[in-house]
C-alpha cells in the first residue's frame, strides 16, 4: 500500500484512517481533534512536514455552507496552497470533501483528483468499509489509478466497483447523490403525512413502493433530458396538490410541477 496522508480528522478522515491502518498518517490543525485520535489509538501529527514521504495525500477538511448558503472553500483552498511545499512533485492529491468547482484550482503543481466520501455520518465505519463504489475524478490516469489501488489494498470490501470520471463529474455525483436523499426523504415524509390523514399506515405504503424495483426504486425516469408530460404525471401531480393539500406540506409536488412546467415552456417546439 502506497504511504498517505489524512488532511482534516472529523469522521471522514478518521475513517479513512482506520481503513489504511499503519500505512496512514493523520493531520490536523486542531489540538482536540488530534487529543482525542491520540486516544483512539490512530497515527497523526500537526506538522505538514512529517507527511513529505507520503504519495497520496487525502484531503479531508470541512467545508461548511456560508450565511449566502454558498460553500466556504477556505479549509480546502488553505490545504491546497499549503501541501506543495510538503510534497514531492509526484504525491498525489485527492479531494475527499464534498467540494464545488470553485475549488479545483486551474493549475496545480501536483496530481490532483477528486474522491467523494458516500458515507453516512452515523453509519461511518461500515460505509466507508462498504462504499457503493470508488470514484475518482481528475485528468491524470495515473493519478486516478494510484488513488483506486490504495483503495483496493485498503479496508474496503474487495470488489468495490471503480468508477473513474472528470474532477467536475466526481465533484457532481457526490452532490446529486445528496440531494437525491434528501429529496427521497421529503417525497417519503409527503407520502406519510397524507397516509396518516386517510387512515393508512406509512411504513406499510412505502415498504410497498419500495418493493417496485422496476420502476420507483430503478434506473427508470433518471435520465437526463426531456421535462414529463403525457395524460398522467402531470395530471396526477395536479391531483395530489388540490386533493391533499389540507393533509400534508405538499409543497414538493407543487415545485416538482412548477419547476416541470417552465421546462416545457422552454422546449424548442417542432
Ligand atoms: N460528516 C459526514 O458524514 C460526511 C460524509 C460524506 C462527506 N462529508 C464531507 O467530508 C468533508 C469533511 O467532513 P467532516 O465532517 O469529516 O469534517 P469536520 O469539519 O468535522 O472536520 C474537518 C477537520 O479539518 C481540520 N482542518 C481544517 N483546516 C485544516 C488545515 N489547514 N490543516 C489541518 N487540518 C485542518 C479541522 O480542524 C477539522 O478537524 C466535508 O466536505 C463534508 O461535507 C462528510
Amino acid at each position: 500500500m502506497e504511504r498517505a496522508a489524512v488532511i482534516g480528522l472529523g469522521v471522514v478522515g478518521r475513517t479513512m484512517l482506520a481503513l489504511g491502518g499503519e500505512g496512514v498518517v493523520g493531520v490536523d490543525r486542531d489540538p482536540k481533534r488530534l487529543d482525542e485520535c491520540r486516544g483512539l489509538g490512530l497515527r497523526v501529527t500537526g506538522d505538514f512536514a512529517d507527511i513529505a514521504a507520503c504519495g497520496l495525500v487525502f484531503v479531508c477538511v470541512g467545508t461548511p455552507r456560508l450565511d449566502s448558503g454558498r460553500q466556504d472553500t477556505s479549509q480546502i483552498l488553505g490545504v491546497l496552497e499549503a501541501l506543495p511545499r510538503h510534497l514531492s512533485p509526484d504525491a498525489v492529491v485527492a479531494i475527499r470533501s464534498t467540494v464545488t468547482p470553485e475549488c479545483l484550482p486551474e493549475a496545480y503543481p501536483n496530481p490532483i483528483v477528486v474522491n467523494p466520501e458516500f458515507l453516512r455520518e452515523a453509519h461511518a465505519m461500515e460505509d466507508a468499509r462498504q462504499p457503493p463504489f470508488v470514484v475518482v475524478g481528475g485528468e491524470d490516469e495515473s493519478a486516478r489509478r494510484r488513488v483506486f489501488d490504495w483503495y483496493r489494498s485498503s479496508g474496503v470490501e474487495p470488489g468495490t466497483p471503480e468508477l473513474a470520471c472528470s474532477a467536475v463529474e466526481a465533484m457532481l455525483v457526490k452532490f446529486a447523490s445528496n440531494w437525491f436523499h434528501a429529496v427521497k426523504v421529503e417525497f417519503a415524509n409527503l407520502v406519510g403525512e397524507i397516509a396518516e390523514g386517510l387512515g393508512g399506515d406509512p411504513q406499510h405504503i412505502m415498504s410497498m413502493f419500495a418493493r417496485d424495483r422496476v420502476l420507483n426504486v430503478s434506473e427508470r425516469y433518471l435520465r437526463p433530458g426531456e421535462p414529463f408530460e403525457g395524460s398522467c404525471l402531470p395530471k396526477d401531480l395536479d391531483i395530489g396538490v388540490a386533493t391533499f393539500k389540507d393533509l400534508a406540506d405538499v409543497r414538493l409536488l407543487q415545485s416538482v410541477a412548477l419547476a416541470n412546467r417552465a421546462r416545457l415552456h422552454k422546449k424548442p417546439r417542432d
